[in-house]
């Protein structure tokens, strides 16, 4: 088998579910729930989940898996070069850039605090010197720049290597160790005092707190958790093999992508309920601030676990985050690969070179640039709502208007039945949410996101 292909089925999935899984679960997941009231916003986004970024992310899988080569070429061959689609060959390149551009600087943060879990920096600290550590942190003109040069350094290694002896390997080391690391975490967590308040919470929905604005997160977390709309997994598909079953695996990855999260919800929900005065809406500190003071407190009489559940918890997200940054320079490094003739480390250097000086920008927008705005957002936020609000979106929306109405009925289902050997009986029901249901889903969230639609 050519190395420029996944070398197995099993490989081909975890480097899909490595890309799917990643800060989006562990980081923006507990933080998503928490601000939105638990179990309410839990169900809808699974609803999200099924009905509208699973089916996309098969049509992605079908068009990338039929192109085997990049974006671009796949776009023109699917539906013989009709219409002018090859445009969407650039969206992962624009797309794989910004994202992780600003990717890089979370992903940063989490080896900064794998390192302070590393040297025991969180022992005997209180809450307000966490709050304290953490936005000095984020606010230094350099410390977070040498983690984002390393992170990135990292990924572009990955890259460099290959789809076999790089990307698919890496997924099958780090994914492995991620589950694992959870669920020992999932244990430590539903040990504690008070861990029934925080499942009551994840798991116990109250609708009276679900607004309009709850629906349009929930819908948003569902497309940024499976890297859905950008074509990042168009870009991994193109090196699917032709025996691999899109329905079968594409569902599996979105129930992976799943069940990560709501692990994530058992490992931080239990734990936040059991230190008295913390609250799950912490927001976007949850993880950073919130969290290391809960190891302190719950395990202040056992300082080893104190020790080993922090380093574990950094450590999965540290891997959590890689093989997601991974794709996403493998979406912009492709295709100056196949179609520019640039050397596969050479385009992946490029691209890791221009992230990393964008991801400056993003980093100093917490410090010394937080006056610089552009629409009103600093460079970070105004990454995080280009991709989340507006490229993944329209490109959903492209991709299922593309592949519902301008590729031909029997290629889409030639594709997806591996040349009628395998029985699909999802098939009608994905058609029609790719025709009709997800475009309309997210035309309308699209509206209302920019405030032109008000609900
Ligand atoms: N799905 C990834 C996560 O949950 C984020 C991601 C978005 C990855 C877009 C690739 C492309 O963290």
């Amino acid at each position: 088998m050519s190395s420029n292909n996944f070398a197995g089925k099993i490989g081909a999935i975890l480097a899909t579910a490595g890309s799917a899984v990643g800060l989006g679960n562990v980081w923006r997941f507990p933080t998503e729930t928490g601000t939105h009231g638990g179990a309410a916003f839990l169900l809808i986004y699974i609803g999200f989940m099924l009905l509208l970024a699973a089916p996309i992310m098969i049509a992605e899988l079908a068009i990338g898996r039929h192109g085997q080569r990049d974006v671009l070429y796949a776009f023109k061959k699917m539906n013989g070069g009709r219409g002018h689609w090859a445009f969407m060959g650039y969206l992962p390149v624009v797309a794989g850039i910004l994202v992780l551009s600003y990717y890089a600087v979370v992903a940063g943060w989490t080896l900064e605090y794998a390192f302070r879990a590393l040297t025991n920096d969180f022992f005997n600290k209180t809450q307000a010197t966490f709050q304290q550590d953490f936005t000095t942190f984020i606010a230094d003109p350099l410390r977070p720049l040498f983690w984002i040069f390393l992170i990135l350094a990292l990924t572009f290694g990955i890259v460099a290597l290959g789809i076999q002896r790089g990307i698919e390997r890496g997924a099958k080391i780090m994914m492995p160790i991620l589950f694992i690391f959870l669920i020992v975490l999932v244990v430590c967590s539903l040990s504690l005092p008070n861990a029934s308040r925080g499942i009551t919470f994840l798991l116990n929905p109250d609708f009276s707190k679900v607004t309009p604005h709850t629906i349009l997160s929930a819908m948003g977390q569902s497309f940024f958790t499976l890297s859905v709309g950008i074509c990042c997994l168009c870009t991994y598909a193109c090196y699917f093999r032709k025996d691999v079953n899109l329905f079968k695996d594409g569902l599996t990855v979105a129930i992976i992508d799943t069940a990560v999260a709501i692990m994530s919800g058992l490992v931080i929900f239990p734990a936040v309920y059991s230190v008295p005065g913390l609250t799950a809406d912490a927001g976007p500190a949850l993880v950073f601030i919130t969290l290391p003071n809960v190891f302190q407190y719950v395990f202040g009489n056992m300082p080893v676990v104190a020790y080993c559940a922090s380093l574990i918890f950094y450590m999965l997200l540290v891997m959590a985050a890689l093989t997601s940054s991974i794709s996403m320079l493998e979406m912009s490094s492709a295709f100056f690969h196949k179609e520019k003739g640039m050397s596969r480390p050479m385009a992946a250097l490029v691209m890791s070179i221009i992230c990393m000086i964008l991801s400056i920008a993003c980093s100093l927008s917490f410090g010394i640039w937080n006056e610089i705005t552009i629409l009103g957002l600093g460079f970070f936020d105004l990454f995080d709502t280009v991709v989340a609000k507006i490229l993944m979106p329209i490109g959903g929306f492209l991709i299922c208007i593309y592949l519902g109405w301008s590729v031909k009925g029997d290629v889409v289902f030639n594709e997806v039945t591996n040349n009628h050997t395998l029985h699909q009986p999802l098939y009608p029901v994905f058609m029609f949410v790719i025709r009709y249901f997800a475009p309309t889903c997210i035309f309308l969230i699209f509206l209302s996101g920019l405030g032109i639609l008000k609900i």
